[in-house]
């Protein structure tokens, strides 16, 4: 079965009927069968026999329709995963979450009948509640959106991996998460050609048609126009693809290289790094560095598919690993809730947790694509994180390295001095830096050019708490000084 849940007003009944006539089979809802079985409209069940009945029955209904199995596309009610032998059961279907988000669904809610949407505290609480159910049972996640999970099951079938799928104003995709998704076909037009570097070549693009040297010093445009001339030197024409497999360098050049090849041509990104699955491949954006600045040169191309194959992290070493943690626990203070309960707790980076962090990437770039306001928090931790690596030289310290820092940072000047100690812990476990020698004078030198660049309060990332991130808060410069200088002791 493919089994819709999500919260009330997310549009299950509606998307079980789109993929239902997707996929020529039946769509069943179950609040519809159990207004039929006590012979009154749900809201009249709540009312004469009250919840707890309604949810007995409701359990009943669905562990029957659940253990039929078949092709339809169920609907199931909003509360349904309140119950553990549903949720259970649920473990052998498709089950897709219908994304939306409280405001959202209090709007489109208001003004019906349904007897659970009348207060709007009572209704915040019912969905803080019960959304770490519905992720702990959906394999996908596809936004509240006409039409979208109709789509998406066009472009991955009815496939039990990981996906979410991402939808920006200029285009969909899904980003599949697990182990073995990189031979997932993605319906990319054409032949995809390979565009990789040396070092993961022989691990895992053999045989690519395009090898870049590793590193940040390859991102430039003189690879870019080597990339450029190979693809036409091999044929390569408007009706075929790129294909990146790689880091993050190799996702953001080859992507450039797609997006600007014959006017822009799909691109699939394979990422093989911690960092470029649970950010540089997802999202659209692609550049080259200039020698006077990084990723100066780019444009915004959303991929056709994101394949986050977790066998590739097999061959990535520590280090590297590391680097990408730092994004991790970026991610996690961005999200909160049960990816920031898992990251606290210093669990593995497993397929969970990277499938939580590509969502909650895919969620801020959804809200703004183009950097306008909210993808801003992304840069959680960055301002100090950039400073410092101008100021030592990339050569010195790794960009993953000094995001950690730049967390450290963030955090003092939230003043969350619990939270800071936790993130310092975490840091200090993958054996990444929680202090740094460094002219503190020019850190704060550096950050301040950064920040007249792009106007008078671009300011900083603060965290209320994990979930809650701001972007655009003002600081006053003694703060960062203390900030830093903490960092130096
Ligand atoms: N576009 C975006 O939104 C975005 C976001 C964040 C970062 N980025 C960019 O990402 C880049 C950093 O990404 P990165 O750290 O992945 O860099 P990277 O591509 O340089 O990879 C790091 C190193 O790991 C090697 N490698 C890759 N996969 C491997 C594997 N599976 N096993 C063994 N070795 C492997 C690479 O050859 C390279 O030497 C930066 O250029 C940064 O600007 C872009």
């Amino acid at each position: 079965l493919i089994v819709l849940v999500g919260f009330m007003g997310a549009g299950k009944s509606t998307a079980a009927r789109e993929l239902a006539a997707e996929t020529g089979a039946a769509a069943v809802d179950a609040d519809a069968l159990l207004a039929e079985r006590f012979g009154m409209p749900v809201a009249e069940v709540f009312e004469r026999h009250g919840e707890a009945e309604f949810r007995r029955a409701e359990e009943e209904v669905v562990t029957g329709l659940l253990a039929r199995g078949g092709d339809d596309v169920v609907a199931l009610g909003g509360g349904a995963v309140e119950s553990p032998r549903v949720r259970e059961a649920l473990r052998e279907h498709l089950v897709i979450l219908l994304d939306v988000d409280a405001e959202t669904a209090w709007a489109r809610c208001q003004g019906s009948k349904r007897p659970l949407a009348r207060d709007r505290d009572a209704f915040e609480a019912l969905f803080a509640r019960r959304r770490p159910l519905y992720e702990e049972v959906a394999r996908w996640v596809v936004p509240s959106r006409r039409g979208a999970v109709a789509r998406a099951i066009r472009a991955v079938g009815a496939r039990p991996v990981r996906m979410v799928w991402a939808a920006t104003a200029s285009g969909e995709y899904p980003v599949l998460v697990g182990h073995g998704v990189r031979d997932h076909d993605t319906g990319a037009p054409g032949r995809g050609w390979v565009v990789t570097d040396r070092t993961v070549e022989p691990l895992w693009a053999a045989g690519a048609d395009v090898v870049v040297p590793p590193g940040e010093q390859a991102k430039t445009v003189e690879t870019a126009s080597a990339v450029w001339r190979k693809l036409v030197q091999l044929g390569a024409t408007r009706g075929d693809h790129v294909r990146a497999v790689g880091g993050g360098c190799v996702t953001d050049l080859a992507g450039f290289c797609a997006a600007t090849y014959q006017r822009g041509i799909p691109v699939v990104q394979v990422p093989t790094t911690l960092l470029a699955m649970v950010d540089a491949a997802i999202g659209g954006k692609t550049a080259v560095d200039l020698p006077e600045a990084k990723n100066y040169v780019g444009a915004y191309h959303q991929p056709q598919a994101v394949l986050a194959d977790l066998d590739t992290l097999g061959t990535l070493p520590a280090a590297l690993h590391a680097e990408g943690y730092a994004e991790v626990v970026k991610t996690a203070l961005i999200a909160g809730g049960g990816l920031w309960e898992r990251v606290a707790r210093g669990d593995d980076v497993d397929e969970d947790v990277v499938f939580a962090c590509a969502r909650t990437k895919v969620a801020v770039v959804a809200a703004d694509e183009r950097d306008g306001g909210m993808r801003q928090v992304l840069n959680l931790g960055h301002t100090v994180a950039h400073a410092i690596e101008t100021v030592l030289g990339y050569a010195t310290i790794t960009h993953g390295r000094a995001v950690g820092l730049g967390l450290l940072a963030a955090l003092r000047l939230s003043a969350q001095d619990e939270l800071r100690r936790e993130v310092a812990g975490l840091l200090a476990a993958k054996e990444l830096p929680t202090r740094i020698d460094v002219d503190v004078d020019e850190v704060l030198r550096v950050a301040r050019r950064d920040k007249k660049r792009t106007g008078a309060d671009v300011p900083f990332v603060l965290v209320a708490e994990p979930g809650d991130v701001r972007h655009g808060q003002a600081v006053p410069d003694a703060a960062v000084r203390a900030a830093v200088e903490e960092l130096t002791r």
